[in-house]
């Protein structure tokens, strides 16, 4: 019962995702290694405006430790934070509407 409610609390708790009043960064798992590792150079909003898929998170972290004195991460923790980028921050869906139809494709007059 007890774990019941527990869970039940926690539930209410990260319904509604939390921000890091320091850095903006949403409060989920990855989150201390994002923003030890990620708001040292430059703040946060330099990259929860970029989103992007795992691939080009990847690409920009590449990026930044060719040309920009990023360190490399182990395995690990470039999977947490990868994982964290692409959880929260994800490719934007450019747009919901569908495509408007061709004449033919609608009802007749
Ligand atoms: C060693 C310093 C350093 C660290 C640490 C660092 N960056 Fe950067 N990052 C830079 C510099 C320098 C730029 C370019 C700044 C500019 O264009 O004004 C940059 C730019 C970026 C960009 C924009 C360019 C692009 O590829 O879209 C993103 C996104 C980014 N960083 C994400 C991250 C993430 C995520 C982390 C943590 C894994 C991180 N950075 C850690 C130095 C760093």
């Amino acid at each position: 019962m007890k774990k019941l409610i527990f869970a039940f609390i926690l539930g209410i708790v990260s319904y509604g995702v939390e921000i890091d009043p320091d850095t903006g960064l949403k409060i989920s798992k990855g989150f201390e290694e994002v923003k030890n590792n990620c708001t040292v150079c430059h703040a946060a909003s330099m990259f929860t405006s970029a989103r992007g898929s795992r691939e080009e998170w990847l690409a920009s972290i590449r990026w930044m430790q060719e040309t920009q004195g990023l360190w490399e991460f182990d395995p690990e923790t470039e999977n947490i934070i990868l994982t964290y980028l692409e959880t929260n921050y994800p490719q934007e869906v450019t747009s919901r509407r569908r495509p408007i139809l061709s004449k033919d494709l609608l009802p007749p007059k």
